[in-house]
């Protein structure tokens, strides 16, 4: 990964994996104003992460900021127009070997889930799904629970915590690399 531009507070560990902690300052409100949504700055920073990837799919995509970063949305909730209406755990409509970048942001809990009207998600169902991705295909997931995933498919290449403000979640950002070869950067933490 290369420098973001934003302040450094990413780090390589012993090992080559990306340790940090994104803390998001004053612009942490939601542009959109969505429950849930991406703090203004999050889009901003993964662009500035990943600054080569031209194909990329916003899954659980809400009201995503297109203008930001630019891409195809999942949603299952037709209503908020998504380029499909897809469930995470089976993407069944989605050509997933197009991107070679993928957000995840699933709701986090229970509560979060009954604020969409949905059921919760089956974190270890949806990345299993995605393994259907082209090899090299990066997979950015935001969430306050570990995703168990399949070492032998996916290497965790980064671990960035990220921090709103007072009085709200911490949140946890992970960075997955569809293998097509052994060796990750973050060995031990996948089964
Ligand atoms: C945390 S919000 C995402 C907000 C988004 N990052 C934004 O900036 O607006 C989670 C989204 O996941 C959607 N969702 C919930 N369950 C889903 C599922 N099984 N498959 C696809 N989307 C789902 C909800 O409709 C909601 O829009």
């Amino acid at each position: 990964m290369r420098e973001t531009g934003f302040p450094r507070s990413l780090f390589i560990a012993e090992g080559g994996c990306v340790v940090g902690t994104w803390i998001m300052g004053n612009s942490y409100h939601v542009r959109s104003g969505y429950y849930g949504g991406y703090p203004a700055g999050y889009l901003r920073r993964v662009r500035a992460l990943f600054p080569d990837k031209r194909r990329v799919l916003h899954l659980f995509s809400g009201k995503v900021d297109l203008k930001v970063l630019p891409g195809d949305t999942v949603d299952i909730s037709a209503e908020l127009k998504p380029t499909y209406v897809d469930d995470a755990q089976r993407l069944e409509r989605v050509p997933l070997d197009a991107y070679d970048l993928v957000l995840a942001d699933p709701p986090y809990s229970v509560e979060d889930a009954q604020r969409y009207q949905t059921c919760t998600v089956k974190r270890n169902v949806v990345i299993r799904v995605l393994q259907r991705v082209k090899p090299e295909t990066h997979v950015v997931w935001l969430d306050q629970v570990p995703v168990q995933y399949r070492n032998a498919t996916f290497a965790m290449e980064a671990a960035i915590g990220m921090m709103k403000s007072t009085n709200h979640r911490f949140r946890m950002i992970t960075v997955f690399q569809r293998r097509n070869t052994n060796g990750g950067r973050c060995e031990g933490r996948g089964t």
